[in-house]
């Protein structure tokens, strides 16, 4: 049997916290093993990488998410009782029902109204000497999603709504006041959403029979019983707080068009499956979510080294599309390899590795890929700026990392 490497020193929060992209595969790298074991919050921890250890994190037979995920990140990021913690029927069943809401007419029902809010926006920019465009990309999915999603938004809630949502995503993997702020931001969402839920099951609303809060207010679990008002509040945020955190993908949208003239040159082109090619390189290229979390269901053995019962688990998601295993020159932004990929599910997980049916990946996938093309299209094709002189390099300490300057943008013009 094989001893897994062991990191040195007691504990390896604060050197995960300093560099969460890359602290399993520099350490891999180091120890010349797609494995390691550390401990994480004290806790007994095995961390991997590349598309082999994918391979296994995703058997559902080996693992479970039961109790994997740490308390403070459900308490901002996920909320508590939702999908991500189901395991083997119960998660099946409720997974459907995300699965549900993702078929291509819904999901071009919310590239459109993407699309309007953005046009809507547009002209406002205009008038505007210089746009920080990440909050205002927050702004502009919360309005979009809610009205998919069946949820009201009133103008005058539009602001307070935006921050708290926002605040789920973008300042949850942080410490300090950012993360006290998160988990206040969770109470509110939670709170907003029960009182939709409410007022569906009331007959107070009536939002259409396909749309998120309709099919999740009215969504029985496999005992037959209506979700609880906390749970399906929590499913409801499930779904408003990923599409509106695709922002941060946005934003890498306009960061690679700046870096990378001769893309956007193409997109204008628009070179037949190129932007397609464009916003799977983006996933692949940039950090947004590095790294899930599993507990191993019972002890066994995997290439040779041992696996406790209960022991848990991360899988490195950043690494994993860079491993130069599989890509070849992972450090240069090539959108046309994206031409011969073999489509692979443990090779390229951004969001996620497996069967969307069967596991946990992402739902929201082909989302996240529609509105990058729908941004891609709207920066290249229906919009023209300049960038004024800032800060673009990524702050790889953050999480999400995100340009330094959030991207600001100066004289805006429609196009046509
Ligand atoms: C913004 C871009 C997105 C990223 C980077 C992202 C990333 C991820 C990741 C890494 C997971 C966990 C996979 C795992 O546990 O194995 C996940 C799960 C999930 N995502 Fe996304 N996601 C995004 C967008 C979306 C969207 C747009 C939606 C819904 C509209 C969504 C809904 C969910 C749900 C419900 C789960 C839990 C699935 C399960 O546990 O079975 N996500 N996502």
């Amino acid at each position: 049997m094989l001893q897994v490497p062991r990191d040195k020193g007691l504990d390896s929060t604060l050197a995960l916290i300093r560099d969460p992209y890359r602290f399993i595969s520099n350490r891999c790298r180091r120890y010349r093993s797609d494995l390691f074991e550390t401990r994480l919050l004290l806790r007994k921890t095995i961390c991997m990488t590349g598309p082999e250890a994918a391979r296994l994190f995703y058997d559902p037979s080996r693992f479970e998410r039961r109790g994997a995920m740490p308390k403070a990140i459900q308490k901002t990021l996920l909320g508590v009782g939702g999908v991500q913690g189901l395991d083997g029927g119960a998660h099946h069943h409720r997974k459907q029902m995300f699965m549900s809401l993702m078929t291509p007419e819904r999901i071009e029902q919310l590239a459109q109204l993407t699309a309007a809010e953005w046009q809507t926006r547009l002209r406002n920019w205009a008038s505007m000497d210089e746009v920080v465009l990440y909050p205002e990309l927050h702004m502009l999915l919360t309005r979009a999603t809610c009205a998919w999603a069946g949820v009201p938004l009133a103008d005058s809630e539009v602001d307070a709504r935006t921050r708290e949502i926002a605040a789920l995503f973008d300042d949850a993997g942080s410490v300090g006041l950012r993360h006290l702020w998160s988990r206040w931001a969770r109470k509110r969402a939670d709170r907003w959403a029960t009182d939709i839920v409410g007022q569906i099951r009331g007959g107070r609303i009536h939002p259409p029979e396909q749309s998120a809060a309709c099919v999740i207010a009215w969504h029985r679990d496999l005992n037959g019983e209506l979700l609880t008002p906390n749970i399906a509040a929590v499913e409801l945020i499930n779904v408003i707080r990923p599409t509106v955190a695709v922002s941060v993908y946005l934003i890498f949208v306009a960061h690679a068009l700046h870096a990378h003239p001769k893309v956007r040159e193409k997109l204008q082109a628009d070179e037949d499956g190129y932007a397609g090619c464009f916003v799977q390189e983006i996933r692949r290229y940039y950090p947004f979510f590095p790294a899930v979390a599993a507990r191993t269901r019972q002890a066994f053995e995997w290439d040779g080294y041992r696996f406790p019962e209960g022991r848990r688990v991360i899988l490195d998601l950043y690494g994993t599309n860079q491993d130069p295993r599989t890509w070849e020159r992972p450090e240069e932004f090539e959108p046309e390899r994206f031409r011969q990929w073999d489509g692979s599910s443990f090779t390229f997980i951004p969001q996620g590795g497996g069967d969307h049916n069967v596991g946990h990946r992402c739902p929201g996938e082909w989302i996240a890929i529609e509105l990058m093309k729908l941004a891609a299209d709207f920066f290249t094709r229906r919009m023209t700026y300049d960038l004024p002189e800032q800060d673009l390099r990524i702050d790889w300490a953050r999480l999400p990392a995100l340009p330094r300057s959030r991207v600001v943008i100066s004289n805006v013009r429609e196009i046509g």
